[in-house]
């Protein structure tokens, strides 16, 4: 049975097709479309899945959308004629999108994929996020919490997963939603919604919560865990462009300037950003009141979904969670869930955002509206495209490139490492790219944690990302505990998928400095050998090498690009940037 799901239209757009129950093909459009968090509809994403099982539109047994466009349409017209007429642009801009094409994703889905109307099927969104996670869990039995902007009307939705069925107990709605709340101050803090919020998570550990109370003014928490927000500070709920008014300005003061550059004290001042200037120092200090600001809403998120999270616990009595919705992919959040609440295992499914939707859908149909048993496990995020060998030949060949051809895996790894002991910056393209926002080892770049001076210079070769961009390390899982604050880390899934940060062990900071935090904690990867061999393969020879069986990783992309997918947008991206190696497969192309 093949079931392709989809989602599209508001945040990341993404096709993925299960096959008797297995995930066979996951991608998010933007990989193809090469516009980052493209939310159009996912043709060539949905193109890719097909083309991977080697399937025609009509060999497809239901396609699943994962929301309800009627309802949602429902939730921005209620909403948006309370606070009419403040509210008429938002109004204008939903008719005239919705009527046009949102709502008749039916007609879109018939025409493009070419099957009948009634194999078309919708879910529900936060029903999608649910199923996205429980599904794809190891467990039979879990607590289920998705957290997101907004869905249809739901912004916090919670239940209990059993075998093949989930039962959602209660939610939270419009325009109260915890999502929201930190893309307030995304924007605030001069990034763009639905894309800076990794950044103010970046930028939290430089600053300090001395803002919280002023925070907590915007937030009222309710016994059964809940909460609400004084809407009297926002504007999302009746402005398409304005996220905040200017009562909440008076709270908070001037927004930060989005192109004004970000560095404080402690985040130093990267090369590429030129001669300090004259007020340097009051600079910083002005920087620092917005760290602070970052560390602040840091603190009332993880704050708010601890209570949330406690809430469950009492309700449901079950000691493992599935969480999902874009409120997941905040992995310092889900550290303090795994160490400050009772539940003692946590599952995230990497692509927790929106397009994870995709995979929700799909699966809910297959598990509790056909009632299939369930034998998935998603262990790994490479469900993505790949290139072959002939593929990658073929493309330096006609562009002329010299390259090396390195059959033998073990005399490849030992050159990568030896580059990198060398401190140099490796582009490493293999296998399939992954699913969801973090790059896992096939679409990375890669350098010596050891060194400090490494975030710095791989900061300036990839082309000026921010200095408080953080780097992640990719750790054996073996040995994971050695060097993090994670017991059995084999165990925690969100670790497999970089959604966990957790504290470096002391010891073990001067150690690996790159990719740990100024805090002192990371976003750690913990790397299984049956799951992803050539990059465990790598790290094992760098520890070999050096005693350290970390390797610094970061996405394979150049700052507002997508992540790569073919062996071309590889290639752009190391040339156009300061890499000093590319390893496609068994090719190795260097700069001279
Ligand atoms: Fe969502």
């Amino acid at each position: 049975m093949n079931i392709l799901g989809i989602s599209c239209f508001f945040h990341d757009a993404a096709a993925a097709l299960v096959q008797d129950g297995i995930v066979t093909a996951a991608a998010e459009e933007e990989r193809f479309s090469r516009i980052k968090h493209d939310t159009s509809f996912q043709m060539l994403a949905m193109e890719f899945c097909l083309r991977t099982a080697k399937l025609r539109g009509e060999d497809l047994d239901w396609v699943v959308f994962y929301e309800k466009p009627f309802v949602k349409f429902d939730r921005i017209l209620k909403s948006t004629l309370q606070t009419y007429p403040w509210s008429f642009r938002v109004f204008r801009e939903a008719m005239v999108k919705w009527l046009a094409e949102k709502l008749w994703i039916k007609g879109l889905i018939r025409k493009h994929v070419g099957i009948s109307a009634e194999k078309i099927l919708f879910s529900s969104h936060h029903l999608s996020h649910a199923a996205s996670t429980f599904y794809c869990s190891p467990w039979s039995e879990a607590a289920i919490l998705a957290v997101d902007g907004v869905g249809e009307w739901a912004t916090a939705t919670y239940g209990i997963g059993r075998d093949r069925d989930i039962e959602l107990l209660g939610e939270l709605r419009f325009p109260h939603s915890l999502g929201l709340l930190y893309s307030v101050f995304t924007a605030f803090l001069g990034f763009e919604v639905n894309e800076g919020e990794y950044k103010v998570m970046g930028m939290a550990p430089y600053g300090t919560p001395k803002y919280a109370d002023e925070v907590w003014k915007l937030v009222q928490l309710h016994d059964d865990g809940g909460f609400s927000l004084d809407m009297t500070y926002f504007s999302y709920h009746h402005s398409p462009d304005k996220a905040f008014n200017a009562k909440f300005e008076r709270l908070f003061g001037t927004p930060r300037n989005p192109k004004s550059h970000f560095f404080t004290e402690s985040s130093g001042y990267p090369a590429y950003f030129g001669d300090k200037p004259a007020n340097y120092h009051e600079l910083c200090r002005r920087n620092q009141y917005y760290a602070d600001i970052a560390a602040s809403i840091q603190l009332v998120t993880e704050d708010i979904l601890l209570t949330m999270v406690r809430a469950i616990h009492r309700k449901t009595d079950l000691r493992r969670l599935c969480l999902a919705g874009g409120v997941a992919l905040n992995s310092a959040a889900n550290g303090r869930i795994l160490r400050e609440t009772p539940f003692e295992e946590l599952y995230v499914q990497p692509a927790a955002g929106d397009g994870g939707g995709a995979i929700g859908a799909a699966l809910y149909v297959y598990h509790a509206v056909l009632g299939h048993q369930r034998k998935y496990v998603m262990k790994h995020a490479y469900l993505g495209e790949d290139h072959s060998e002939a593929d990658i030949k073929a493309f330096l060949d006609k562009n002329g490139v010299r390259y090396e051809c390195i059959e033998d895996d073990d005399r490849l790894i030992e050159r990568v490492v030896e580059a990198l002991l060398q401190g140099k910056v490796i582009g490493w393209s293999k296998g399939r790219f992954e699913w969801g926002p973090r790059a896992l080892g096939n679409r990375s770049i890669l350098a010596d944690p050891r060194r400090a001076s490494m975030k710095d210079i791989v900061n300036t070769k990839i082309k000026f990302r921010e200095p408080y961009r953080p780097f992640a390390p990719s750790v054996l899982v073996e040995r994971a505990a050695e060097y993090y604050e994670l017991k059995d880390p084999e165990h925690h899934y969100p670790a497999r998928f970089m959604l966990l940060v957790v504290p470096v062990k002391e010891s073990k900071r001067q150690v690996v400095p790159a990719p740990t935090h100024v805090d002192g904690t990371a976003r750690l990867q913990t790397v299984f050998r049956d799951t992803n061999p050539g990059y465990y393969r790598l790290i094992e020879t760098f520890d070999k090498a050096t005693g350290v069986p970390v390797v610094l990783n970061t996405s394979f992309n150049l700052k507002g690009e997508p992540i790569v997918n073919t062996p071309a947008e590889a290639f752009s991206t190391f040339y156009r940037s300061g890499m000093d190696m590319l390893v496609l497969d068994h090719f190795i192309v260097e700069k001279s």
